[in-house]
């Protein structure tokens, strides 16, 4: 009966963000250094994450001096996201909920791991996103109709003006 009420909790987490955006796929450390790369951000800069996982990018970004905001509607990552990045609290911030519905704070660049499905609606919603010039840095995902200014191991970065 345990395990049942497990099993349940855990498919109802992980299958109920599929009603909103991607499927947790962790993003493999080749990739987060590559976004870190492209974002080229300085200490003090600050990182916004939509669908931040287990919070492995947020730690990368912390560990460059970059302060991090990440987004996670699985309640079960954002625990784990939450308290793996416990020790950088003054530099991370980790919110529980939907970032479509989210008033997204001011940051010089956004990574995402989405779905292709989800790049217009991004797209659109930076388009409208202040401050500018804001650089998004997407894994494995293009936007439909835009030129990435740069590509490294599958990584794509885009700058909006
Ligand atoms: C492909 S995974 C990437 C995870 C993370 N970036 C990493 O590198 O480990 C996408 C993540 O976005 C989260 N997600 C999807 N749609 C979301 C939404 N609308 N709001 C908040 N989080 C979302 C998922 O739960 C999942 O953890």
């Amino acid at each position: 009966m345990a395990w049942f009420i497990l099993l349940s909790i855990l498919a109802v987490c992980f299958a109920g963000v599929l009603l909103f955006g991607a499927p947790y796929v962790p993003t493999l450390a080749p990739q987060v250094k590559a976004a870190l790369r492209l974002a080229g951000l300085k200490p003090g800069d600050t990182l916004l994450e939509l669908g931040c996982g287990d919070g492995r990018v947020l730690i990368a970004a912390a560990g460059q001096g970059i302060n991090a905001v990440g987004y996670e509607l699985n309640p079960l990552l954002f625990l784990v996201a939450w308290s793996r990045t416990r020790r950088y609290r003054g530099q991370i911030k980790v919110v529980w909920g939907n970032f479509w519905r989210q008033d997204w704070p001011p940051a010089e660049a956004v990574f995402t791991f989405l779905l292709a499905r989800y790049m217009p609606k991004l797209d659109k919603k930076l388009m409208h996103y202040s401050p500018k010039p804001v650089k998004l840095v997407s894994c494995a995902f293009t936007i439909p109709n835009r030129k990435p200014d740069a590509e490294v191991s599958g990584v794509y970065l885009y700058t909006y003006r």
